[in-house]
């Protein structure tokens, strides 16, 4: 599929389905005039995300990778108002940033950002999250997903973006750069998950790959 028909039937979910509020098109602006639009995830995928958490109805998600809160915001958005997401980020200015804009779009209560290095802090998380959403250090993939694998409980869900590695494995050049310890540990990533009788996981075939795993046992 090229980017030019996905980007089509991309225009055309965001229309129908997938329409930011006010929040969220300011967090964009603010990713565009900081040049890092992109880098969060797209309307398209932050509507599939609150759809999953409306399917799962978890009491807490954990969230790898904020950058400005633009996903921890969708997903907020459809947690229960005894819900909470905990989002963790290792650049203090964008944990800054995503907790103003946590806090503009009211949602204080239900969403914690914690600062640091996400590998370190997850070893001292004590918590059985029903959700993971993993999108931060693409090297980093391997090591959060065995977090994941242990801590999310039976029936829980575990999500990564950018599966695909931006082309790279499914070889397609899409002209961005990576590194080769980004890409064994995103197939790492993908090849454990689809080889676990623990979990029942596929790709949900967005450009970016979405893989998506649900813990059986
Ligand atoms: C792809 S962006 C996250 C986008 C966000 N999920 C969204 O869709 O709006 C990745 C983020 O992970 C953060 N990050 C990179 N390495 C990290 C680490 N070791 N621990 C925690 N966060 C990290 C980066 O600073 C960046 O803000």
């Amino acid at each position: 599929m090229s980017r030019d028909s996905y980007s089509k039937s991309e225009a055309y979910i965001v229309e129908h389905f997938a329409r930011e509020d006010e929040v969220l098109k300011e967090v964009a602006g603010r990713l565009s005039n900081d040049g890092k639009y992109g880098i969060n995830v797209s309307p398209v995928e932050g509507k599939l995300l609150q759809w999953l958490v409306g399917l799962v109805a978890p009491k807490l998600v954990v969230e790898i990778g904020t950058l400005y809160g633009y996903s921890t915001l969708w997903i907020a958005r459809a947690l229960a108002p005894s819900a909470k997401i905990i989002s963790l980020e290792f650049d203090p200015k964008h944990a800054e940033i995503a907790r103003e804009h946590v806090h503009m779009a009211n949602l204080d209560g239900r969403v914690e950002i914690r600062q640091g290095d996400a590998k370190e802090i997850v070893k001292t998380m004590n918590v059985k999250p029903d959700m993971v959403f993993i999108d931060a250090d693409k090297p980093g993939y391997k090591a959060y997903l065995e977090w994941a694998m242990s801590a999310v409980r039976v029936g829980g869900v575990i999500i990564g973006d950018n599966t695909f590695l931006f082309g790279h494995l499914i070889g397609e050049d899409r002209g961005e750069r990576t590194s080769d310890a980004a890409i064994a540990s995103m197939r790492a990533f993908n090849e454990t998950l689809a080889k676990s009788p623990n979990f029942r996981s596929t790709m949900i075939p967005t450009y970016e790959g979405m893989t998506v795993a649900q813990r059986l046992s």
